[in-house]
């Protein structure tokens, strides 16, 4: 499965799951490593090629992120993008200055010479720029490849020694030839042959967990979303009846969902489900808790110790399944980003369930491979595609106290936005989209009724990363829709408001 390997070195750019995710687009396996890995590590997993990220520090800076020098005299090809091109270019012995202002943008780079990291390209193609450090002299035995107006090295070769720089960006959309560039990269300069498919990872695991489990017993905790719902089913297709799921249903579900997970592991994969219907308990837990932190970590908490107690009158288990998935195990090379949100997802380890090991058969995919082997595995594509739903729930959509009657109201308003987006295409565009009750009432007037009701929020947001966001434009028409179907079918909704801003600064929750 791993014989052909791309190692990304990662010097802290913002863009490194995307390099590695890029790469695997290509059919080849890419893992994504501290920048600080030993020579003897990188031998072992013997890559056919390395990729150095971009970063936000200056080589010249006091705590610059360095690399073993060593990793240059391998023989395995490695390209450096932006920060990586000029680490690659200082520590050669080439010049690295600094430009008086940042080129931030996509840029015209010309191409000088038919280099095979450039075939097929143009004499000029747009790649995004985002840098002040640039390569002023290219290191003894390199010669320069590319440039812009502003960049006069804008990508450096070595083609004896298979090294090479480019101080832009391949890995980003509006790199319009940035796909055909890795692909120059795999194909033509680490000859990898690109064989890597989600078809053949499935099959392959199944028969790893075979032989793994065996007839041992298995145990899942379901949350309902798509990660442990695709490992579950990977599970079972091993080891069949030997798997229990244990689906905590803690009622924040959107409308029916709960009901749409049950029947298609029941139904469709005839897995061993218990579904604990645990409302009650989690709607006492929060009452009158208002701080978005205290839900988070009280759904958190509550939902291991609903698990635990399922899991205690199943007995001692061998295996404990989790979900986990790669962007949640990769090794930061700097270091974790600071928290703004506490993100509980459901299914976190539990500390008192008897079991003797942990298998996480989803823990080298991204979340898009994950969508890609539920499909393989036969789990319908509306549950494989749904938008990303957070751990806690509708709890965090819900502002203040939650009851029961809030729920109600939420999941009413909710399914109602949804139905609209799907009638209109538009789910295809738009990466969430949710409604969310706001503590707000305010006045109204029904027939010659006043009312004094909630105001429901809209929010829509179109993203790739769901670290940034932009408010999505949906058309006037079918907001005004979706207001009018809300305030007249859902009690207590007497005014609708549609969210227009983007993350930063706001974040895609409420919560
Ligand atoms: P924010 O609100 O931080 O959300 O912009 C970014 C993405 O993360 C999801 N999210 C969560 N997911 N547990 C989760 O599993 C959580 O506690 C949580 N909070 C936010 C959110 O839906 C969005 O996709």
């Amino acid at each position: 499965m791993k014989n052909e390997l791309i190692l990304i070195l990662d010097f802290g750019g913002q863009y490194n799951q995307l390099i590695a995710r890029r790469v695997r687009e290509c059919n080849v396996y890419s893992e994504v490593v501290p920048y600080s890995i030993s020579i003897e590590k990188i031998k072992e997993k013997n890559p056919k090629g390395i990729i150095f990220t971009g970063g936000p520090a200056s080589v010249y800076g006091k705590d610059a992120p360095v690399c073993d020098k060593e990793i240059f005299n391998l023989g395995i090809p490695i390209l450096g993008i932006c920060y990586g091109m000029q680490l690659m270019t200082n520590i050669l012995g080439g010049i690295v200055a600094k430009a008086n202002k940042r080129e931030y943008g996509t840029t015209d780079v010309s191409i000088n010479n038919s280099s095979l990291l450039l075939q097929g390209f143009g004499k000029t193609n747009g790649f995004l720029m985002s840098h002040t450090d640039f390569v002023e002299t290219v290191p003894e035995g390199f010669k320069n490849i590319g440039s812009t107006s502003s960049c006069p090295n804008a990508a450096m070769e070595n083609e004896t020694k298979k090294l090479y720089g480019i101080q832009f960006h391949p890995e980003v959309n509006n790199s319009v030839n940035g796909i055909q560039l890795i692909k120059n990269f795999l194909f033509n300069i680490c000859n990898c042959s690109g064989d890597w498919v989600i078809s053949s990872f499935t099959q392959e695991t199944i028969q790893k967990l075979k032989n793994k489990i065996g007839n041992k017993k298995a145990l899942c905790a379901l949350s309902g979303g798509v990660d442990s719902s695709v490992a579950a089913v990977l599970l079972s297709k091993a080891i069949g009846k030997n798997l229990t799921c244990i689906f905590v249903d803690h009622g924040l579900l959107r409308k029916n969902e709960g009901d749409e997970v049950e029947k298609i592991f029941k139904e469709q994969f005839d897995i061993n489900l218990i579904r604990v219907n645990a409302k009650e308990r989690f709607l006492s837990k929060l009452a009158g808790v208002t701080d978005p932190e205290k839900k988070r970590k009280i759904i958190g908490e509550e939902f291991i110790r609903v698990f635990e107690e399922e899991a205690k009158k199943i007995g001692t288990v061998d295996f404990l399944v989790q979900g986990t998935i790669y962007p949640d195990v990769i090794e930061s090379g700097l270091g974790k980003a600071s928290v703004i949100k506490s993100h509980h997802n459901v299914g976190g380890l539990p500390d008192y369930v008897d079991f003797k090991e942990i298998v996480e058969p989803l823990r080298d995919l991204f979340k898009d491979e994950v969508r890609l082997t539920g499909l393989e595995l036969g789990i319908p594509e509306n549950l494989v595609y749904r938008q990303p739903f957070p751990g806690p729930g509708l709890a965090i959509r819900i502002i203040g106290e939650i009851t029961d009657d809030k729920l109600t109201i939420l999941k009413e308003a909710d399914s109602i936005f949804r139905e609209e987006i799907a009638n209109s295409g538009l789910h295809k565009s738009i990466n969430q989209y949710f409604a969310v009750l706001t503590n707000l009432k305010s006045v109204g007037v029904m027939g010659d009724e006043r009312t004094y009701d909630y105001t429901i929020a809209l929010r829509a947001v179109e993203t790739t990363d769901f670290m940034t966001g932009i408010w999505s434009k949906i058309p006037y028409e079918i907001l005004e829709k979706v207001s009018s179907r809300i305030v007249n079918e859902v009690k207590y909704v007497n005014r609708v408001v549609y969210d227009i801003t983007s993350k930063p600064p706001a974040t895609i929750e409420w919560e």
